[in-house]
């Protein structure tokens, strides 16, 4: 069996989405265990593929072959040759993005020029034979959901490989697959992906599967707070600390349903930068500010280096503390609970 993956986003392999496909692929492998898939990759960000030319050569007078020269004739013969396609995209303003588009419309010598009969709304006929293939999609957006962002995407595909031929898989809050520091809750995400690679090779995802992925990565809230904080500019377009934005990501992940009655106020002393910040973690949202008014119930002096690592699960955080890479001042409670707010 041989899988095409069509990368069509213009971060070649640093592409979120790349991460679920990968994550696909390896649950399509685990079921064929006993006969390995052949697997080919294609970064469409470093191939040449120019736009269509709209001449129609390639149905008039070169049947089946475009006159442009460039790689689109090796990704025409890799798709004729594929079992399973997987395109696998990011949303670009709630469509494909440009270079991929720029693919399909290519993909023109694989019609024929004539008119189905009774299509509905019109088409050409496929002028090889591709009823045993199967198409997959998968995409991520930078939206909290992919719940109604997909429609145009969804539409084109029901034209091109008919409604209910090709199976999708799209997840929101994609950007962040790149942050480390969350790589608990993608990585889980990353395993329920797998899941759905091995059903799919076995038969199809499973609706128990496929609900699952529906659900968010993080709550809606919580994930634009995220996201509004990670830019590192303000909304009048200043350069913000690099520090401040890290700490005003950390308190976005702060839960209010863990509220247990009072505030809890903590500062970060980042004692390589000289910076400090505070931490409010109250009955409806968390803030993070520069004044000070009153002590905090928690002081952690760090290096902010240090801190980042063990946000990112690079560094075990309490073995750093005996260590004595950062130091804790006042109660010490709020560092044994962290995980249950932060
Ligand atoms: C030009 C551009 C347009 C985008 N349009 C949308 C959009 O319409 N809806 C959305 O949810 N995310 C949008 N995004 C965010 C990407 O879909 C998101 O960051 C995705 O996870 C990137 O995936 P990749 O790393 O695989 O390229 C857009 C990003 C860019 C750069």
């Amino acid at each position: 069996m041989k899988i095409l993956v069509i990368n069509g986003s213009p971060k070649g392999d640093r592409s979120n989405t790349l991460q679920l496909t990968n994550a696909f692929l390896e649950g399509i492998c685990k079921a064929q265990q006993n006969a390995l898939p052949q697997i080919e990759t294609l970064h469409i960000s470093q191939m040449d593929i120019k736009s269509c030319r709209g001449c129609f050569s390639c149905w008039k007078t070169t049947p089946g072959q475009c006159m442009i020269k460039d790689d689109m004739s090796f990704i025409l013969e890799k798709l004729l040759g594929a079992d399973i396609t997987i395109w696998s995209f990011p949303l670009y303003y709630y469509s494909l993005p440009g270079m991929l588009k720029m693919l399909i419309d290519r993909q023109l010598p694989l019609s024929l020029p004539f008119m189905t009969q009774n299509a509905d709304g019109g088409s050409h006929p496929a002028r090889y034979d591709m009823g045993q293939k199967k198409t997959v999609l998968i995409s991520t957006c930078g939206f909290y959901t992919s719940q109604a962002n997909y429609e145009s995407v969804i539409s084109q595909f029901d034209k091109i490989c008919g409604k209910g031929n090709y199976t999708t898989l799209f997840c929101g809050q994609g950007e962040l697959f790149d942050i480390p520091e969350l790589s608990d809750r993608t990585q889980s995400y990353l395993a329920l992906v797998r899941q759905a690679g091995k059903e799919f090779a076995r038969n199809q995802i499973s609706s128990q599967t496929a609900e699952k992925l529906k659900e968010l990565l993080f709550p809606r809230e919580m994930f634009e707070q995220m996201a509004d904080a990670s830019w590192g500019v303000t909304k009048n377009g200043e350069k913000q600390d690099d520090a401040l934005t890290f700490t005003k990501q950390m308190a976005a992940l702060y839960d209010p349903a863990s509220y247990k009655g009072n505030d809890i106020v903590f500062d970060m002393d980042y004692t390589d930068l000289q910076k400090q910040y505070r931490i409010i973690l109250g009955k409806k949202e968390s803030t993070v500010t520069e004044e000070f008014t009153g002590k905090a119930q928690t002081i952690i002096h760090t290096p902010f280096h240090v801190w980042k690592s063990i946000a990112a699960n690079e560094i075990e955080g309490s073995k750093t503390l005996m260590d004595h890479l950062y130091t804790v001042e006042g109660d010490f409670d709020l560092m044994l609970y962290r995980k249950d707010y932060l």
